[in-house]
């Protein structure tokens, strides 16, 4: 029967062996929730980087008209970009068959400080069922990788590994204390209000809330409105 790992903070991060592991990168607000909307809305990839200078300096080598430039700082939408960080501005119409050139604080960032030697899926909470059968088919002891913010523990994020951790445990993975608390928060607040009230109280749902985004607390609070399973391949993330 296999194992189920979670990692609180990047801190923990080389704990992660090199090989035979899945990865689930977790950041529900609002990176990794952000790149399965754009994948599930037609983008034909999303491309993460850890800086904006990076992500200009990439662009400009190569200026592809079906790049879009999106990311924020602090929540907000970089000046001068195409998209910010909102997954429901990652609607058909604009990202349609466009790759995503992403900047976040977080998500975008811890990517690139993983084993890239196993494989790294992308979970949230609107893609957990299809993530979990991912997992499972794959038949490997998992990681689920909190983002965390700015280094510290995210509360939204380890209710979304408890909502991995109690689908796997149904199926007979097993895990240690962390594990079962995480299972036992999402389990005592499951529903949908419950959910939000906790996003909302988190450090990263207080912010959002102050920037005008309560509605993508509700949206990444949502489960299972997609059936995709972003993975990283190289540099690019895809379906
Ligand atoms: C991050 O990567 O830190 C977040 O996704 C920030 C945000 O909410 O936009």
């Amino acid at each position: 029967m296999h194992k189920i790992e979670i990692t609180l903070t990047p801190d923990e991060l080389n704990r992660i062996p090199a090989k035979d592991q899945t990865i689930v990168m977790i950041d529900t607000l609002r990176a990794s929730t952000t790149i399965v909307t754009a994948l599930a809305n037609g983008a034909r990839g999303v491309i993460p980087f850890s800086t904006r200078s990076e992500l200009e300096e990439y662009y400009r080598a190569d200026p592809r008209p079906d790049y879009l430039l999106c990311g924020e700082r602090g929540g907000r939408a970089l000046a001068g970009f195409d998209l910010g960080n909102s997954p429901l501005s990652y609607q058909p119409r604009v990202v349609k068959n466009r790759i995503i050139l992403l900047k976040t604080t977080n998500g975008t960032r811890i990517l690139e400080q993983l084993p890239l030697t196993n494989m790294i899926l992308i979970g949230a909470m609107v893609n957990s069922l299809a993530v979990t059968k991912r997992i499972i088919d794959l038949d490997r002891d998992v990681f689920l990788v909190c983002a965390g913010t700015q280094g510290a523990f995210s509360l939204e994020d380890f209710i979304t590994a408890g909502r991995y951790s109690s689908l796997l445990q149904q199926e007979g993975w097993q895990g240690d204390d962390l594990v079962i608390a995480a299972t036992r928060i999402f389990k005592d607040n499951q529903s949908f209000d419950d959910l939000i009230n906790l996003f909302l109280h988190s450090r990263n749902g207080q912010n959002l809330l102050n920037l005008g985004y309560s509605e993508d607390i509700k949206f990444a609070g949502s489960l299972d409105l997609f059936s995709v399973v972003p993975y990283l391949k190289g540099d690019k993330i895809i379906l």
